[in-house]
C-alpha cells in the first residue's frame, strides 16, 4: 500500500508511478467529494504556511482554499512579510517555521530554498514552483490528461516552447514515471539540458515505465500524433528581460490553428499550465476552442494540492 505520510513534494523526482497514481486517485476522489457538497476534516487542526517570493494566482488559491476545505488553518507568507534569505536565513527560518506549522509552500527562485526548507523544518515542504520545476502543476495537468484519456500509460504528450523552463522538465519528470511519450518541440538554443534528459531516461528505464522522451527543433514534427499539445509562457518570472529575444526566437512554437492542424488527431486537447500571453505562446481562437481544458487544469490544481498536503499530513 502507498503511504505517504511526512513526505515533502519537491520535483517529483522522489515519487514512485505508484506514488504518484495514489495522489491522482486520491484527487479525484476529494474532487468528487467536494461537488458533492461535503466539507471534510482531513486537515483539521493542521497550519500550513504559504510563503510566496513570485506572485500566484491558482497556486496560492488552491493551497488556501484547499486547506480550509478539509479545515486546516493556511498562513499567506508574502516576500515582503518575512526575512526569508535576506535578514534571516534560510535554515533559522525553516527551523522557526516548523515549530509551528505542520506543513510548508514554498514558491520562489532558488530550488536550493525549497530543498534546504525541507532539510531543516522537521515538517514536510511542497514546491509551489522555483526557476527549476513546479511539480505540482504536473499533478494536475495529469489529473485532466486522465480524466480526458481515462489513462496516461502511452498517451503522447507535447511540450512546445521553452523546452528548459520549470514546465518543461518537471513535466518530463511526470511523463518518464507515468509511462508516457513525451515530447519538447523547441529551438535548440532552449534545448532541455541534456543532464536532465538522461535523467528522465534513466528514471523511465528503472520503473519499467515504457515513456520515451523526445527532444525536436521542428514544431510541426514534434505536435504530430497527439494527444495533449502543452505551451507555457515565452519568458517565466524573473526572466522578463527575455520577452523580445525569446518571441523572435520561439514565433515558430506558437501554438495557432497551423500548429493544432498538424497534429492529425481529432481528440486532440490543449493545455497551459496558465497565466497565458494570448498572441504569443498561444492565439486566443486556440485558447478559446472547444479543444482548450485550461479552466479544468486550473480547478484541479486545486484537488490535486489537496490530495498532496492531505496525504502528506492529513487526518486520515
Ligand atoms: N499555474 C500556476 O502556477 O499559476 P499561478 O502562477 O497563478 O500560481
Ligand atoms: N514557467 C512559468 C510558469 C508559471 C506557472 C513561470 O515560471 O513563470
Amino acid at each position: 500500500a502507498v503511504n505517504l505520510r511526512g513526505r515533502h513534494l519537491l520535483t517529483l523526482k522522489h515519487h514512485t508511478p505508484y506514488e504518484i497514481q495514489f495522489l491522482l486517485d486520491l484527487s479525484r476522489d476529494l474532487k468528487n467529494k467536494k461537488r458533492a457538497g461535503i466539507r471534510g476534516d482531513l486537515l483539521a487542526g493542521k497550519n500550513v504556511a504559504l510563503i510566496f517570493e513570485k506572485p500566484s494566482t491558482r497556486t496560492r488559491c488552491a493551497f488556501t482554499v484547499a486547506t480550509i476545505d478539509e479545515g486546516g488553518h493556511p498562513e499567506y507568507l508574502g516576500k515582503n512579510d518575512i526575512q526569508l534569505g535576506h535578514k534571516e536565513d534560510v535554515a533559522d527560518t525553516a527551523r522557526v517555521l516548523g515549530r509551528m506549522f505542520d506543513g510548508i509552500e514554498f514558491r520562489g527562485f532558488k530550488q536550493s530554498v525549497v530543498e534546504d526548507l525541507a532539510k531543516f523544518s522537521g515538517v514536510p515542504v511542497w514546491n509551489g514552483l522555483t526557476d527549476q520545476f513546479h511539480p505540482t502543476q504536473v499533478l494536475a495537468d495529469f489529473l485532466t490528461i486522465q480524466e480526458e484519456f481515462g489513462t496516461l500509460k502511452g498517451i503522447k504528450l507535447v511540450y512546445v516552447g521553452d523546452g528548459r523552463n520549470n514546465m518543461a522538465n518537471s513535466l518530463m519528470i511526470g511523463a518518464a514515471k507515468m509511462g508516457m511519450h513525451f515530447v519538447i518541440g523547441s529551438p535548440k538554443s532552449l534545448f532541455p539540458e541534456d543532464g536532465l534528459v538522461a535523467e528522465c531516461r534513466k528514471i523511465a528505464q528503472d520503473c519499467q515505465s515504457g515513456a520515451v522522451i523526445e527532444v525536436l527543433d521542428d514544431p510541426k514534427a514534434a505536435v504530430k500524433g497527439a494527444h495533449a499539445v502543452y505551451t507555457d509562457v515565452w519568458a517565466s518570472m524573473g526572466e522578463e528581460d527575455k520577452l523580445a529575444e525569446r518571441k523572435a526566437l520561439l514565433q515558430p512554437y506558437q501554438v495557432n490553428k497551423e500548429l493544432m492542424a498538424a497534429i492529425g488527431r481529432e481528440e486532440a486537447i490543449f493545455l497551459h499550465c496558465l497565466p497565458a500571453v494570448k498572441g504569443y505562446e498561444v492565439m486566443e481562437d486556440v485558447f478559446e476552442s472547444r479543444c482548450s481544458r485550461v479552466f479544468d487544469e486550473a480547478e484541479n490544481r486545486m484537488h490535486t494540492i489537496k490530495a498532496t498536503m492531505v496525504a502528506s499530513i492529513g487526518n486520515l
